[in-house]
Protein backbone atom coordinates (compact mmCIF):
# COMPACT_ATOMS: atom_id res chain seq x y z
CA UNK A 1 0.00 0.00 0.00
CA UNK A 2 1.15 3.34 -1.06
CA UNK A 3 1.03 5.79 2.23
CA UNK A 4 1.93 9.30 2.62
CA UNK A 5 4.40 9.51 5.71
CA UNK A 6 6.12 12.45 8.01
CA UNK A 7 9.60 11.65 8.82
CA UNK A 8 11.50 13.54 11.71
CA UNK A 9 14.88 12.74 13.30
CA UNK A 10 15.65 13.20 16.91
CA UNK A 11 19.47 12.91 16.09
CA UNK A 12 21.43 15.60 15.14
CA UNK A 13 24.31 13.18 14.08
CA UNK A 14 21.40 11.71 11.40
CA UNK A 15 19.66 14.88 9.64
CA UNK A 16 17.28 14.67 7.46
CA UNK A 17 18.93 15.48 4.42
CA UNK A 18 21.11 12.54 4.87
CA UNK A 19 17.93 10.42 3.69
CA UNK A 20 17.66 12.50 0.33
CA UNK A 21 21.25 11.02 -0.76
CA UNK A 22 20.05 7.04 -0.56
CA UNK A 23 18.23 5.64 -3.68
CA UNK A 24 14.70 4.24 -2.12
CA UNK A 25 12.51 5.27 -4.95
CA UNK A 26 10.43 7.94 -2.51
CA UNK A 27 8.05 10.68 -3.64
CA UNK A 28 9.32 14.28 -1.80
CA UNK A 29 6.42 15.79 -1.33
CA UNK A 30 7.57 18.17 1.61
CA UNK A 31 11.26 19.04 2.50
CA UNK A 32 11.71 21.06 5.51
CA UNK A 33 14.88 20.97 8.06
CA UNK A 34 12.98 19.23 10.71
CA UNK A 35 9.87 17.48 8.94
CA UNK A 36 10.10 15.13 5.35
CA UNK A 37 6.75 14.32 3.90
CA UNK A 38 7.19 11.43 1.42
CA UNK A 39 4.78 8.78 -0.67
CA UNK A 40 6.16 5.51 -0.57
CA UNK A 41 5.37 2.16 -0.36
CA UNK A 42 5.69 0.02 2.61
CA UNK A 43 8.95 -1.37 1.99
CA UNK A 44 10.97 1.51 1.62
CA UNK A 45 9.32 3.08 4.79
CA UNK A 46 10.20 0.02 6.91
CA UNK A 47 14.22 0.67 5.85
CA UNK A 48 13.86 4.59 6.77
CA UNK A 49 12.11 3.69 10.37
CA UNK A 50 15.38 0.95 10.39
CA UNK A 51 17.53 3.38 10.24
CA UNK A 52 16.61 5.32 13.02
CA UNK A 53 14.19 8.14 11.68
CA UNK A 54 10.56 8.73 12.91
CA UNK A 55 7.83 7.86 10.95
CA UNK A 56 4.35 8.58 11.41
CA UNK A 57 1.32 8.13 9.08
CA UNK A 58 0.07 11.15 7.94
CA UNK A 59 -2.38 9.18 5.65
CA UNK A 60 -3.00 5.86 2.98
CA UNK A 61 -2.36 7.82 -0.46
CA UNK A 62 -6.35 6.49 -1.20
CA UNK A 63 -7.59 8.12 1.80
CA UNK A 64 -5.96 11.62 0.71
CA UNK A 65 -7.89 11.35 -2.78
CA UNK A 66 -11.19 10.58 -1.72
CA UNK A 67 -10.72 13.42 0.97
CA UNK A 68 -9.13 15.80 -1.94
CA UNK A 69 -9.12 14.60 -5.82
CA UNK A 70 -13.38 14.69 -5.28
CA UNK A 71 -15.47 15.48 -7.99
CA UNK A 72 -16.03 19.37 -7.57
CA UNK A 73 -12.12 19.73 -6.88
CA UNK A 74 -11.90 19.44 -11.03
CA UNK A 75 -14.02 22.43 -11.58
CA UNK A 76 -12.49 25.63 -12.23
CA UNK A 77 -9.29 24.00 -13.93
CA UNK A 78 -8.02 24.08 -17.17
CA UNK A 79 -7.46 20.68 -19.51
CA UNK A 80 -5.29 20.79 -22.13
CA UNK A 81 -7.82 21.51 -24.64
CA UNK A 82 -9.45 24.23 -22.56
CA UNK A 83 -6.61 25.94 -22.32
CA UNK A 84 -5.82 25.87 -25.61
CA UNK A 85 -9.07 27.71 -26.29
CA UNK A 86 -9.04 30.24 -23.90
CA UNK A 87 -5.34 31.18 -24.86
CA UNK A 88 -6.81 31.26 -28.16
CA UNK A 89 -9.79 33.75 -27.58
CA UNK A 90 -7.59 35.91 -25.52
CA UNK A 91 -5.02 36.37 -28.33
CA UNK A 92 -7.88 36.65 -31.33
CA UNK A 93 -9.92 39.52 -28.29
CA UNK A 94 -6.50 42.00 -28.93
CA UNK A 95 -5.08 40.90 -32.42
CA UNK A 96 -2.81 43.97 -31.83
CA UNK A 97 -1.48 42.80 -28.62
CA UNK A 98 -0.91 38.87 -28.79
CA UNK A 99 -0.19 36.18 -30.77
CA UNK A 100 -0.67 32.38 -30.09
CA UNK A 101 2.52 30.44 -30.94
CA UNK A 102 3.33 26.53 -30.89
CA UNK A 103 6.25 26.25 -29.62
CA UNK A 104 6.76 22.41 -29.83
CA UNK A 105 5.18 19.45 -29.34
CA UNK A 106 4.89 16.74 -26.79
CA UNK A 107 5.89 12.93 -26.52
CA UNK A 108 2.61 12.61 -27.56
CA UNK A 109 1.98 15.14 -30.04
CA UNK A 110 0.39 17.76 -28.17
CA UNK A 111 1.01 21.40 -28.86
CA UNK A 112 2.42 23.27 -26.41
CA UNK A 113 1.40 26.53 -26.98
CA UNK A 114 2.86 30.42 -25.89
CA UNK A 115 0.90 33.43 -25.39
CA UNK A 116 3.42 36.67 -26.90
CA UNK A 117 1.75 39.84 -25.67
CA UNK A 118 3.10 43.52 -26.06
CA UNK A 119 5.67 45.39 -27.85
CA UNK A 120 6.99 43.71 -30.65
CA UNK A 121 9.56 46.11 -32.19
CA UNK A 122 13.25 44.31 -31.74
CA UNK A 123 15.28 45.41 -28.84
CA UNK A 124 12.61 45.07 -26.35
CA UNK A 125 13.10 43.42 -23.05
CA UNK A 126 11.45 39.77 -23.08
CA UNK A 127 10.16 38.01 -20.09
CA UNK A 128 9.05 34.07 -19.63
CA UNK A 129 6.48 32.75 -17.13
CA UNK A 130 5.53 28.83 -17.41
CA UNK A 131 4.02 26.75 -15.64
CA UNK A 132 3.29 23.01 -15.60
CA UNK A 133 6.50 20.73 -16.24
CA UNK A 134 4.97 18.92 -13.48
CA UNK A 135 1.43 17.17 -14.24
CA UNK A 136 0.00 17.03 -11.04
CA UNK A 137 0.51 20.76 -10.18
CA UNK A 138 -2.89 22.63 -11.16
CA UNK A 139 -2.86 25.60 -9.89
CA UNK A 140 0.74 26.19 -12.03
CA UNK A 141 -0.89 26.20 -15.36
CA UNK A 142 -3.87 28.81 -13.78
CA UNK A 143 -1.52 31.59 -12.35
CA UNK A 144 0.15 31.80 -15.48
CA UNK A 145 -2.68 31.84 -17.83
CA UNK A 146 -4.36 34.42 -15.38
CA UNK A 147 -1.64 36.68 -15.70
CA UNK A 148 -1.70 36.50 -19.38
CA UNK A 149 -5.53 37.55 -18.95
CA UNK A 150 -5.19 40.43 -16.95
CA UNK A 151 -2.23 41.95 -19.24
CA UNK A 152 -4.99 41.28 -22.06
CA UNK A 153 -7.87 42.67 -19.75
CA UNK A 154 -6.11 45.67 -18.13
CA UNK A 155 -4.07 46.44 -21.44
CA UNK A 156 -5.47 50.00 -21.74
CA UNK A 157 -4.81 50.99 -18.74
CA UNK A 158 -2.17 53.32 -17.94
CA UNK A 159 0.12 50.90 -15.99
CA UNK A 160 -0.49 47.97 -18.19
CA UNK A 161 0.24 49.77 -20.89
CA UNK A 162 3.28 50.52 -20.24
CA UNK A 163 4.50 47.68 -19.27
CA UNK A 164 2.98 46.44 -22.79
CA UNK A 165 4.83 48.71 -24.79
CA UNK A 166 8.08 48.41 -22.45
CA UNK A 167 8.01 44.85 -22.48
CA UNK A 168 7.41 41.60 -24.28
CA UNK A 169 5.65 38.62 -22.51
CA UNK A 170 6.01 34.82 -23.62
CA UNK A 171 3.01 33.16 -21.25
CA UNK A 172 4.09 29.01 -21.51
CA UNK A 173 1.08 28.15 -19.23
CA UNK A 174 1.83 24.14 -19.84
CA UNK A 175 5.01 23.09 -20.77
CA UNK A 176 3.76 19.03 -20.17
CA UNK A 177 0.50 18.74 -21.54
CA UNK A 178 0.42 14.79 -21.95
CA UNK A 179 1.42 14.54 -18.06
CA UNK A 180 -1.32 16.73 -17.18
CA UNK A 181 -4.17 15.43 -18.88
CA UNK A 182 -2.96 11.67 -17.94
CA UNK A 183 -3.12 13.51 -14.56
CA UNK A 184 -6.85 14.30 -15.30
CA UNK A 185 -7.93 11.02 -16.84
CA UNK A 186 -5.89 8.47 -14.78
CA UNK A 187 -4.00 9.36 -12.21
CA UNK A 188 -4.34 12.50 -10.17
CA UNK A 189 -0.67 11.92 -8.87
CA UNK A 190 1.07 11.87 -11.97
CA UNK A 191 4.28 14.17 -12.52
CA UNK A 192 6.33 13.55 -15.33
CA UNK A 193 6.12 13.65 -18.54
CA UNK A 194 4.69 10.47 -20.82
CA UNK A 195 7.80 9.44 -22.68
CA UNK A 196 8.30 5.32 -23.01
CA UNK A 197 11.73 4.39 -20.90
CA UNK A 198 13.63 1.48 -22.57
CA UNK A 199 12.94 -0.62 -18.62
CA UNK A 200 9.22 -0.02 -19.29
CA UNK A 201 8.41 2.81 -17.17
CA UNK A 202 6.80 5.55 -17.97
CA UNK A 203 8.13 9.01 -17.88
CA UNK A 204 10.63 11.20 -17.50
CA UNK A 205 10.70 14.31 -15.23
CA UNK A 206 10.96 17.78 -17.33
CA UNK A 207 12.48 19.96 -14.37
CA UNK A 208 15.33 17.88 -14.23
CA UNK A 209 16.18 17.48 -18.29
CA UNK A 210 17.83 21.09 -18.65
CA UNK A 211 21.41 21.00 -19.76
CA UNK A 212 23.24 22.72 -16.78
CA UNK A 213 25.31 20.23 -15.08
CA UNK A 214 22.48 17.95 -16.26
CA UNK A 215 23.17 14.80 -14.61
CA UNK A 216 26.08 15.18 -12.29
CA UNK A 217 23.16 14.03 -9.42
CA UNK A 218 22.14 10.70 -8.87
CA UNK A 219 19.92 11.00 -6.15
CA UNK A 220 15.95 10.19 -4.65
CA UNK A 221 15.71 14.02 -6.23
CA UNK A 222 17.63 13.62 -9.10
CA UNK A 223 17.68 9.95 -10.37
CA UNK A 224 19.04 8.03 -13.38
CA UNK A 225 16.86 4.93 -12.53
CA UNK A 226 13.96 5.44 -15.09
CA UNK A 227 10.91 4.50 -12.68
CA UNK A 228 11.78 7.09 -10.65
CA UNK A 229 9.77 10.19 -10.05
CA UNK A 230 12.97 12.37 -10.97
CA UNK A 231 14.16 10.45 -13.38
CA UNK A 232 16.79 12.80 -15.70
CA UNK A 233 16.21 11.29 -18.83
CA UNK A 234 18.83 9.25 -20.79
CA UNK A 235 20.68 13.03 -22.02
CA UNK A 236 20.12 16.50 -21.65
CA UNK A 237 17.20 18.44 -23.37
CA UNK A 238 16.13 14.20 -24.34
CA UNK A 239 12.38 15.25 -24.47
CA UNK A 240 10.38 17.72 -26.86
CA UNK A 241 9.03 19.26 -23.96
CA UNK A 242 12.27 20.60 -22.66
CA UNK A 243 13.25 21.22 -26.39
CA UNK A 244 10.58 23.52 -26.56
CA UNK A 245 11.41 25.84 -23.98
CA UNK A 246 15.04 25.63 -24.85
CA UNK A 247 14.72 26.89 -28.59
CA UNK A 248 12.52 29.73 -27.54
CA UNK A 249 14.64 30.97 -24.83
CA UNK A 250 17.42 30.57 -27.36
CA UNK A 251 16.00 32.70 -29.86
CA UNK A 252 14.08 35.05 -27.35
CA UNK A 253 17.18 36.09 -24.94
CA UNK A 254 14.84 36.71 -21.97
CA UNK A 255 15.33 39.33 -19.32
CA UNK A 256 14.04 37.43 -16.52
CA UNK A 257 11.86 34.50 -16.17
CA UNK A 258 9.20 32.38 -13.50
CA UNK A 259 8.70 29.26 -13.68
CA UNK A 260 5.51 28.26 -11.44
CA UNK A 261 5.31 24.72 -9.71
CA UNK A 262 3.25 23.61 -6.37
CA UNK A 263 3.18 22.84 -3.54
CA UNK A 264 5.06 24.25 -0.43
CA UNK A 265 4.95 28.36 -0.40
CA UNK A 266 8.67 29.16 -1.76
CA UNK A 267 10.41 31.13 -4.05
CA UNK A 268 13.86 29.66 -5.67
CA UNK A 269 16.06 31.15 -7.41
CA UNK A 270 19.69 28.89 -8.38
CA UNK A 271 21.55 27.33 -7.64
CA UNK A 272 20.15 23.56 -7.38
CA UNK A 273 22.96 21.46 -8.11
CA UNK A 274 24.74 22.62 -5.54
CA UNK A 275 24.15 24.18 -2.30
CA UNK A 276 27.43 26.94 -3.04
CA UNK A 277 25.70 30.38 -3.69
CA UNK A 278 26.40 31.70 -7.09
CA UNK A 279 29.80 33.26 -7.79
CA UNK A 280 29.13 36.82 -9.16
CA UNK A 281 28.21 38.90 -6.34
CA UNK A 282 25.57 41.52 -7.91
CA UNK A 283 23.38 38.24 -9.50
CA UNK A 284 23.40 37.08 -5.97
CA UNK A 285 22.57 39.98 -4.26
CA UNK A 286 19.98 40.56 -7.41
CA UNK A 287 18.40 37.46 -7.25
CA UNK A 288 18.18 36.95 -3.46
CA UNK A 289 16.60 40.41 -3.00
CA UNK A 290 14.12 39.64 -6.02
CA UNK A 291 12.97 36.87 -4.70
CA UNK A 292 12.66 38.81 -1.01
CA UNK A 293 10.79 40.84 -2.77
CA UNK A 294 8.22 38.94 -4.61
CA UNK A 295 8.01 37.18 -1.12
CA UNK A 296 6.70 40.31 0.62
CA UNK A 297 4.71 41.24 -2.30
CA UNK A 298 2.46 38.18 -1.57
CA UNK A 299 2.47 38.32 2.31
CA UNK A 300 0.89 41.78 2.03
CA UNK A 301 -1.86 40.55 0.07
CA UNK A 302 -3.25 37.33 2.16
CA UNK A 303 -0.89 36.85 4.58
CA UNK A 304 0.52 34.16 2.85
CA UNK A 305 4.41 33.01 3.44
CA UNK A 306 6.07 31.87 0.76
CA UNK A 307 9.56 31.20 1.90
CA UNK A 308 12.70 32.82 -0.49
CA UNK A 309 15.48 30.37 -0.61
CA UNK A 310 18.02 28.94 -2.83
CA UNK A 311 16.81 26.00 -4.80
CA UNK A 312 19.14 23.54 -3.31
CA UNK A 313 18.07 24.52 -0.05
CA UNK A 314 14.74 22.64 -0.12
CA UNK A 315 16.63 20.08 -2.32
CA UNK A 316 19.42 19.12 -4.21
CA UNK A 317 18.65 18.63 -8.13
CA UNK A 318 20.96 18.84 -11.02
CA UNK A 319 19.29 19.93 -14.75
CA UNK A 320 16.08 22.06 -13.43
CA UNK A 321 15.04 25.29 -15.44
CA UNK A 322 16.12 28.28 -13.46
CA UNK A 323 19.40 26.39 -13.05
CA UNK A 324 20.30 25.95 -17.12
CA UNK A 325 18.48 29.53 -18.08
CA UNK A 326 20.83 31.03 -15.42
CA UNK A 327 23.83 29.04 -15.66
CA UNK A 328 23.78 29.36 -19.18
CA UNK A 329 22.83 32.79 -20.09
CA UNK A 330 22.65 34.88 -17.13
CA UNK A 331 18.64 35.31 -16.89
CA UNK A 332 17.60 36.32 -13.35
CA UNK A 333 15.24 33.04 -12.62
CA UNK A 334 12.74 31.98 -9.97
CA UNK A 335 11.00 28.76 -9.51
CA UNK A 336 7.48 29.92 -7.20
CA UNK A 337 6.32 27.01 -5.32
CA UNK A 338 2.46 27.91 -5.49
CA UNK A 339 -0.27 26.82 -2.58
CA UNK A 340 -1.14 24.96 -0.36
CA UNK A 341 2.14 24.96 2.46
CA UNK A 342 1.56 21.44 3.54
CA UNK A 343 -0.26 17.91 2.51
CA UNK A 344 -2.69 18.19 5.24
CA UNK A 345 -4.03 21.21 3.27
CA UNK A 346 -4.21 19.29 0.07
CA UNK A 347 -1.08 18.89 -1.65
CA UNK A 348 -0.80 18.91 -5.05
CA UNK A 349 -4.87 18.73 -5.05
CA UNK A 350 -5.33 22.15 -4.07
CA UNK A 351 -9.12 23.44 -4.47
CA UNK A 352 -10.79 25.33 -7.25
CA UNK A 353 -11.65 27.86 -4.42
CA UNK A 354 -8.18 29.13 -3.92
CA UNK A 355 -7.25 29.40 -7.46
CA UNK A 356 -8.27 33.67 -7.38
CA UNK A 357 -6.89 34.00 -4.26
CA UNK A 358 -3.25 32.21 -5.47
CA UNK A 359 -3.24 34.70 -8.29
CA UNK A 360 -4.15 37.50 -6.58
CA UNK A 361 -1.25 37.13 -3.87
CA UNK A 362 0.49 35.96 -7.00
CA UNK A 363 -0.10 39.22 -8.96
CA UNK A 364 1.68 41.79 -7.25
CA UNK A 365 4.97 39.85 -7.01
CA UNK A 366 4.88 39.12 -10.65
CA UNK A 367 4.26 42.59 -11.57
CA UNK A 368 6.87 43.82 -9.01
CA UNK A 369 9.70 41.06 -10.96
CA UNK A 370 8.38 42.84 -14.26
CA UNK A 371 9.07 46.25 -13.23
CA UNK A 372 12.38 45.64 -11.83
CA UNK A 373 13.48 43.88 -14.38
CA UNK A 374 11.73 46.12 -16.86
CA UNK A 375 13.50 49.13 -15.45
CA UNK A 376 16.93 47.93 -15.00
CA UNK A 377 19.71 49.07 -16.95
CA UNK A 378 20.87 46.95 -19.75
CA UNK A 379 23.18 43.92 -18.31
CA UNK A 380 26.57 44.07 -19.43
CA UNK A 381 27.06 41.55 -21.74
CA UNK A 382 30.28 39.14 -21.49
CA UNK A 383 32.66 41.33 -21.24
CA UNK A 384 34.13 43.12 -24.47
CA UNK A 385 37.52 44.25 -23.98
CA UNK A 386 37.73 48.05 -24.54
CA UNK A 387 40.24 49.62 -26.76
N1 LIG B 1 9.90 21.17 -6.58
C1 LIG B 1 10.46 21.40 -7.88
C2 LIG B 1 11.06 20.15 -8.41
O1 LIG B 1 11.20 19.19 -7.71
C3 LIG B 1 11.40 22.54 -7.84
C4 LIG B 1 12.83 22.24 -7.81
C5 LIG B 1 13.67 23.47 -7.67
N2 LIG B 1 15.05 23.10 -7.58
C6 LIG B 1 15.60 22.53 -6.53
N3 LIG B 1 16.87 22.23 -6.58
N4 LIG B 1 14.94 22.29 -5.42
O2 LIG B 1 11.36 20.06 -9.56
ZN1 LIG C 1 6.96 20.84 -9.67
Amino acid sequence: MELIVEVRSDDPTRPLSNLLRIPLGLDVWEANADRLVLRADEAPIDRIRKMGYQIQQIVPVEAHLSTFATEVSREGYHSAQSLEDDMRQLAESRPDLAALHEIGRSVEGRPIWALQLGERQAGTRKLLFMGCHHAREWIAVEVPFLLARELIEQADTPEMSRRLTQGQFWIVPMVNPDGHEFSRTDNRLWRKNRRRNPDGSIGVDPNRNYGYMWGTLDIPTSSHVPSDETYVGPRAFSEPETRAVRDLVAIQKFAGLITYHSFSQLVLYPWGYTAEEIKDPVDRATLSELARGMSECICQVHGKLYTPQPSSQLYPTAGDTTDWTYGEYGIPSFTIELRPKTVEEGGFILPASAIRPTWEENRPAVFYLVDRLLEAPARAEAAVPSV
